[in-house]
């Protein structure tokens, strides 16, 4: 088992690069089985996830080698449509195959999803989505069986903007006959990605980005060349690291407007944010609480929900965070109170009471996120902090300590 140490009160300064995004890595991984040939994806991050999605798509057939970060991956041979359960319980987002196997095999086999323990993730909608377009779905002792010898197109509508609904929807439907509309669809940047990568396999999708998804069906998918948009959350949690240490922080390869909320927070709370093309810096000194409200994007972002909530408990005043998302996301609560946050959560509602200081403790990241926000508190406590059960964080941030120290952060990664 890995742990953190980390100093804190270091103001950090300087530039820091975002990776690819994982979460729009994933589902185009998975779509890559949509074709017979070599997919050639750029800017694939270096994440526990990825490669699970790896080995997933491995044992399925594919060949997939990796030189940095690009994956190559060759689907032509692709002889199982079935998921393995220990993999699909590693990894919520091995869902994402539902739709490509069924999309190329036309058959899938596989058990619920795991993940992170953030609440009850049901996956009700993606298959009533795959339903409505003609998949026969058999649920039994914890699997999911699903069948469609000829999938058509659909007039879906989502009872939520889930993003895995969406992207396993759009990805049963390019290769299904006629067309598809996906109403009240998700907006994230990441579906953008997905169906630019589609798109340019030969794939008819428009409106991703936006509510309503149109897919024209077509015979079949060739293999291409893509490289992944950055990512949003990883850029986030860095904004909020040079925050929370009252530093200046550049933080570079990130479109500004897929953290409009983010920045649009931040300088309610206070710091002055500066945005280029491709870049967004931060510089914080007194700060104040603010309230916010998780959404569906372009809301604030679940994913950064942790780490903005370690933030404010050192802001100014009292704060309110309201979670709509999901469930259980506010596990790193008790793990902060052992550093002297005051936080009281009730239900979906945290209020926080801003404390002039943190002070270093023994914390464990109970998951991914969480375990990013206890890594910032850390940054920003008196004296020496230790984050333990790293693996959480490791599933979403490339060496994430190594990253920090180049802004100056006092962080190192030991096995206890
Ligand atoms: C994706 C992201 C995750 C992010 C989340 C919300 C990936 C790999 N993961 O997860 O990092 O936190 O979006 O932005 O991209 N729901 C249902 N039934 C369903 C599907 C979802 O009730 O069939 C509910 C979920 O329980 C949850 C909400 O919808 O309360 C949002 O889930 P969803 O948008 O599907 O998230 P994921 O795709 O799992």
């Amino acid at each position: 088992m890995e742990k953190f140490i980390v100093t804190g009160e270091v103001q950090l300064k300087g530039t820091i690069r975002t990776d690819g995004a994982k979460n729009a890595a994933l589902p185009i991984m998975a779509a890559s089985l949509l074709c017979r040939g070599q997919s050639i994806i750029h800017d694939v991050p270096c994440l526990r996830d990825i490669s699970i999605m790896q080995d997933i798509l491995t044992l399925l057939g594919a060949k997939i080698t990796r030189e940095k970060n690009t994956l190559v991956i060759d689907t032509t041979h692709i002889d199982k449509p079935e998921v393995p359960e220990h993999l699909m319980r590693e990894m919520r987002a091995s869902v994402f195959l539902m739709g490509p196997l069924l999309g190329r095999m036309r058959k899938v086999h596989l058990s619920y999803p795991g993940g992170c323990a953030i609440g009850p993730r049901p996956i009700d909608l993606h298959i009533k989505a795959l339903e409505k377009m003609g998949a026969k779905v058999r649920e039994c002792f914890g699997y999911i069986e699903m069948e469609a010898k000829a999938l058509h197109g659909g007039d879906i509508y989502l009872d939520f903007p889930s993003v895995g609904a969406t992207e396993n929807t759009i990805m049963a439907a390019v290769l299904a006959a006629g067309t598809t509309i996906i109403r009240n669809a998700a907006r994230e940047p990441e579906i953008y990605d997905l169906q630019s990568f589609l798109n340019k396999m030969g794939a008819k999708i428009s409106g991703a980005g936006t509510d309503t998804i149109q897919i024209d069906g077509v015979r079949e998918l060739r293999a291409s060349e893509h490289t992944i948009i950055p990512d949003r959350i990883q850029a986030g949690t860095y904004l909020l690291a040079g925050a929370i240490t009252a530093g200046d922080v550049v933080v570079k390869n990130i479109l500004p407007d897929f953290l409009f909320s983010v920045i649009n927070k931040l300088e309610e709370i206070g710091a002055s944010i500066e945005t280029g093309t491709d870049y967004i810096r931060v510089k914080a000194e007194k700060l104040r609480g603010v309230d916010i409200k998780t959404l569906p994007y372009p809301g604030f972002p679940t994913d950064l929900q942790a780490p903005m909530l370690s933030f404010l408990t050192i802001a100014q005043g009292t704060s309110v965070i309201t979670e709509t998302i999901f469930e259980n996301r506010f596990k790193h609560v008790d793990e902060l109170a052992r550093m002297g946050a005051k936080v009281k959560v009730e239900g979906r509602t945290a209020v926080i009471r801003g404390v002039p200081k943190l002070t270093g403790a023994v914390v464990a990241a109970p998951d991914l996120r969480a375990g990013a926000a206890l890594v910032l508190a850390a940054l920003a406590a008196q004296g020496v902090s230790e984050v333990e059960s790293v693996y959480h964080i490791d599933r979403g941030y490339d060496r994430i300590e190594e990253k920090l120290r180049t802004i100056g952060a006092q962080i190192v990664r030991i096995n206890s």
